[in-house]
C-alpha cells in the first residue's frame, strides 16, 4: 500500500475540491503513535491507591476500621438515621435515583457518585469543592440535606462509643479535643481511610486492552474484538480526550453540556473560590502536608480561574469510568438512566446551547456514529467494571 503524507493529501483535495471533485484521504491505521501512548495509559492501577501525604492516617489499619464503623453510623446524623453508607451503599456504592435523600426527606442537589476507588482521585464532588478525600468527608457530615450534624454531636458520639479508639490514633479522648476543626479534620482522616480500601479494579477491559496492545505489536489489531470499541473510544468519540490514565479520568474539569439550569449550574467555576479558601483544603493548618505538592495543585487551578475562566463555567470533574455499569444513573444530574443515553448525548455533541451554563469543551462536538460504533463502545464500557472485592 502506498503512503501520502497528510500535506500531499491536503493538496491534492485541495485540488480536487477546486474542480468540484471531493476525496478523503484513507484511514491512518489505528492506533498511530499518539493513539499508542494513549491505549498505553489505560493500564491496570497500582493495587493500592497513591499515598495521600496531607492524610497521615491514610494508610493505617487502625483508622480503616474505625472509619468503617463511622461510615456506618446513622447517629452521627442529627435525625439519627442517616450514615455514609446510606448514600453509597449496595455495589455501586451509590443510590440508583438521580439525587438521594437525606435526613428529614431532604435531597440532594446531584446524583451521588460511587466511593468506590475513591483513593485515586484528586478532586472531589462534581464540582471540586474538596480536594482531598479526607477534607470531603466533612461536607455530607455538615451539610443540611445530607447528615445535618455539628462539631458538638460529632464529639458527643465519638465520646460515647468511640472514645478509646480515638485516643489510641490521636492521643486525646475526643472530649479533650477541644478544637473543633481539629475534631472533624480527624473524622475526616480515619473515614478516608476507610474508603482507601474500597477498590474495585481489574476489569475485563484491562485484559482487553492487553491483548490489543499484543496485537497492535503483532500488526494484527484490525482483528482483534475489542478493535472497533477501542477505536471508537480513542479516535472518533474522542472519549479519551478526558477519559485516559488507569482511572480513565483526566481528573480535570469540562463542561460537556449537560442539561442543567439549577442554581450550581456554574459548577467548578461558582465552587473553585470557596474551596482554594477553605482552612481545610490541602494547604490550609489542618493538612499534614501544607506546602506540599498538593498545594501546586490549587495553585493551578487558581491560576485557571483568572485565565481560562470561560473554559471552567458548567464544568464538571470527568468521573472515573471503572465501575460504570454499577452506577447508572449517570451525570452530575443523574439525568441520564443508561449508557445508551449516555452514549447518544455525546453523539449529537451535548445539549442544544441554552440548557447548561458556559460553552462545551472544544472536544464535544457531534459524532455521526454508526450503529456498529455505539454498539462497540457500549460493550467497551460495560466492561470497565472490575471483579467484586
Ligand atoms: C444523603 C446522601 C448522602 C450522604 C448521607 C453522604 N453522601 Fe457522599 N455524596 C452524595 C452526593 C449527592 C454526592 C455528590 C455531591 C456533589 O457533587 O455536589 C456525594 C459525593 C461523595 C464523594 C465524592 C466522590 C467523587 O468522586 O467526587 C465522596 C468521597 C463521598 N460522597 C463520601 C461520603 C461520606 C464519607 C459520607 C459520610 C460522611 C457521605 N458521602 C454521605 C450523597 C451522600
Ligand atoms: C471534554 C471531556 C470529555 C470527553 C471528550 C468525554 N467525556 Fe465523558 N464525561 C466528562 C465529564 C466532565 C463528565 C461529567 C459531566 C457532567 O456530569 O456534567 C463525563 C461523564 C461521562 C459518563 C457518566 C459517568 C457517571 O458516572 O455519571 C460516561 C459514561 C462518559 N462520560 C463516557 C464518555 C464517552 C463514552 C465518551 C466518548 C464518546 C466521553 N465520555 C467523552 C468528560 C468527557
Amino acid at each position: 500500500m502506498s503512503r501520502h503524507s497528510p500535506r500531499t493529501w491536503m493538496l491534492a483535495s485541495a485540488l480536487l475540491g477546486s474542480l468540484g471533485l471531493s476525496c478523503t484521504p484513507p484511514e491512518e491505521p489505528f492506533p498511530n503513535q499518539d493513539e499508542l501512548e494513549l491505549l498505553q495509559s489505560l493500564h491496570t492501577p497500582s493495587r493500592l491507591p497513591p499515598k495521600d501525604p496531607t492524610n497521615k492516617y491514610g494508610d493505617d489499619p487502625a483508622a480503616a476500621a474505625l472509619g468503617l464503623r463511622l461510615f456506618n453510623d446513622e447517629s452521627l446524623s442529627s435525625c439519627g438515621t442517616v450514615s455514609c453508607k446510606s448514600c453509597h451503599d449496595g455495589q455501586g456504592r451509590s443510590v440508583d435515583t438521580a439525587v438521594a435523600q437525606g435526613c428529614d426527606g431532604k435531597l440532594t442537589g446531584r446524583n451521588p457518585p460511587t466511593v468506590l476507588n475513591a483513593g485515586y482521585s484528586t478532586w472531589f464532588m462534581w464540582d471540586g469543592r474538596a480536594d482531598r478525600l479526607w477534607n470531603q468527608a466533612l461536607l455530607p457530615l455538615l451539610s443540611p440535606v445530607e447528615m445535618n450534624s455539628s462539631p458538638a454531636l460529632l464529639r458527643a458520639r465519638l465520646s460515647a462509643e468511640y472514645a478509646e479508639d480515638y485516643r489510641a490514633l490521636f492521643g486525646k479522648l475526643p472530649s479533650e479535643e477541644t478544637d473543633d476543626n481539629l475534631l472533624l479534620a480527624h473524622f475526616g482522616k480515619v473515614i478516608a481511610a476507610y474508603e482507601r480500601t474500597l477498590n474495585r479494579n481489574d476489569a475485563p477491559f484491562d485484559q482487553d486492552v492487553r491483548r490489543f496492545l499484543d496485537a497492535v505489536a503483532a500488526g494484527t489489531a484490525e482483528k482483534d474484538p475489542a478493535y472497533l470499541g477501542l477505536k471508537t473510544f480513542v479516535r472518533k468519540g474522542q472519549c479519551s480526550a478526558c477519559h485516559k490514565g488507569p482511572m480513565l479520568s483526566d481528573d480535570q474539569f469540562h463542561n460537556i453540556g449537560v442539561k442543567d439550569q439549577s442554581a450550581g449550574a456554574r459548577g467548578v467555576a461558582e465552587a473553585a473560590p470557596a474551596m482554594l479558601e477553605w482552612p481545610f483544603n490541602s494547604r490550609g493548618p489542618y493538612s499534614d502536608a501544607p506546602g506540599g505538592i498538593e498545594s501546586v495543585r490549587l495553585q493551578r487551578l487558581g491560576n485557571d480561574l483568572s485565565e481560562k475562566a470561560s473554559e471552567l463555567e458548567g464544568a464538571y470533574k470527568t468521573p472515573t469510568l471503572r465501575n460504570v455499569t454499577l452506577t447508572a444513573p449517570y451525570m452530575h444530574t443523574g439525568e441520564l438512566k443508561t449508557l445508551e443515553e449516555v452514549i447518544d448525548l455525546y453523539d449529537k455533541g451535548g445539549e442544544p446551547a441554552g440548557n447548561f451554563a458556559g460553552v462545551v469543551s472544544v472536544t464535544i462536538k457531534p459524532l455521526e456514529l454508526t450503529a456498529e460504533e455505539k454498539k462497540a463502545l457500549l460493550e467497551l464500557l460495560e466492561s470497565m467494571t472490575g471483579a467484586a472485592q
